[in-house]
């Protein structure tokens, strides 16, 4: 018997049922007061989570907005920079990923970009960090855990830094935010983006950022595009809805999936979502794959991703190794661009059971002995459900 499809790509994430069963329901207007009342919930979901990410329960805020976004995280990555730093504003931008370049690329459009680089899955080195913000750096804009290596890097380091110098501090918390510890004013941070499809476990194709006082008393949108405009974004959110027209049916849908993360309380929810990041880490190094990220003092690896290099065998021709995967109705990813070949990505985001997560395992572990690489599946899944 083939067993349900399930996604363990990192992102988008699988949908609980009565997520997936909001989108059927029958719609109403965007500008009705039964939508409205929706709003509201969807914004009481999102401060929650935002302002309650922390181990202790404890409010990591006490005086920002949390402002739904009708693109996906990429807008509120770009609304993030563009309301905050004009034409002749520099911008120091992080990048050891995807996800990061993404912000560089952000920024050179927008403003004077002034990049950071490491390899992609390296960290970042403190001193150059150091000596590239100065005060005369406008915004500085990173990403807590890029989803293209699984690292995490040191949003708190940087975070002082930036406030040090004077600057904002914009980061991508897309594929922590509902997974993993996020401390906003601890960190220095003045927006953060977090999207529908990752660890909240919604559907694609919406997002939200969480702007602190000190941020919405910034936002400027002198040269944010015209889709983008926050203070416009600011003004509706408060009046529950939108500036345009809404994505009802996932906006519906999003609302359920944060009702999920409150019953399951986000404190549980960081600790599960830690031991099945641990278990998935531990399983696949049994079976031979080592973490990709480069560690140093002050990164350490994602809650939400783990990624692993191939080996060598399997690399030069990794197709056959996902191609076993789908055969067993998973869903797991390789890398980005020049990664594509090198690396394995596999996510425990979202609302994943403990028979998920050794699915998970199991498919990576029969795959790869149908290429001929001779692993200990039992002895691995034996490590993953100690720790799980
Ligand atoms: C860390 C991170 N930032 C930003 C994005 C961009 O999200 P989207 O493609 O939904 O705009 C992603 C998507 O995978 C991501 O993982």
């Amino acid at each position: 018997m083939v067993e349900d499809f399930l996604m363990l790509n990192p992102g988008p994430v699988p949908l609980s049922k009565n997520v997936r069963d909001e989108m059927a329901r029958t719609l109403v207007s965007h500008r009705s007061s039964e939508f409205a009342e929706t709003y509201q919930q969807f914004r009481d979901g999102l401060d929650y989570v935002f302002q309650y990410s922390t181990v202790d329960g404890s409010s990591s805020n006490d005086n920002g907005m949390s402002i739904p976004l009708m693109g996906t995280a990429t807008m509120g990555m770009e609304a993030a920079i563009t309301n905050l730093a004009g034409p002749k504003d520099e911008v120091v931008a992080l990048d050891n990923g995807k996800f990061g370049e993404r912000f560089v690329d952000i920024a050179d459009r927008n403003c004077l970009v002034k990049p950071i680089r490491a390899n992609w899955g390296d960290s970042f080195d403190m001193d150059s960090i150091k000596e590239t913000i100065t005060p005369n750096t406008h915004v500085v804009a990173m990403v807590h855990q890029d989803t293209s290596t699984g690292i995490m890097n040191p949003v708190k380091e940087v975070g002082e830094i930036a406030k040090e110098n004077g600057a904002f501090f914009v980061v991508d918390g897309v594929s922590c935010i509902g997974g993993d510890e996020f401390k906003i004013d601890e960190w220095g941070v003045d927006v953060v983006v977090a999207d529908a499809q990752k660890a909240l476990a919604a559907p694609p194709g919406i997002s939200a950022i969480f702007a602190t006082e000190n941020a919405l008393e910034s936002f400027d949108n002198a040269h944010a595009g015209y889709y983008q405009d926050l203070p416009a974004y600011v003004k509706t959110t408060k009046q529950n809805k939108t500036p345009f027209t809404s994505a009802v049916p996932i906006v519906r849908a999003f609302v359920v999936a944060l009702e999920n993360i409150k019953k399951e309380g986000i404190q549980n929810r960081i600790s599960r979502h830690r031991t099945q990041a641990q278990a998935n880490r531990e399983a696949l190094a049994n079976m031979g794959l080592p973490m990709f990220p480069n560690l140093n003092d002050y990164s350490n690896y994602a809650n939400t991703v783990t990624v692993v290099n191939l080996p060598d065998t399997i690399s030069s021709n990794p197709s056959d190794l996902f191609n076993a995967i789908k055969q067993r109705n998973v869903a797991i990813s390789g890398g980005h661009a020049h990664l594509k070949d090198l690396i394995l990505r596999i996510s425990n985001m979202g609302d994943l059971s403990t028979t998920q997560v050794l699915r998970g395992i199991q498919t990576i572990g029969e795959a790869l002995c149908d290429c001929g690489v001779d692993v200990d599946i039992d002895s691995a899944l034996d490590i993953a459900e100690k720790i799980l």
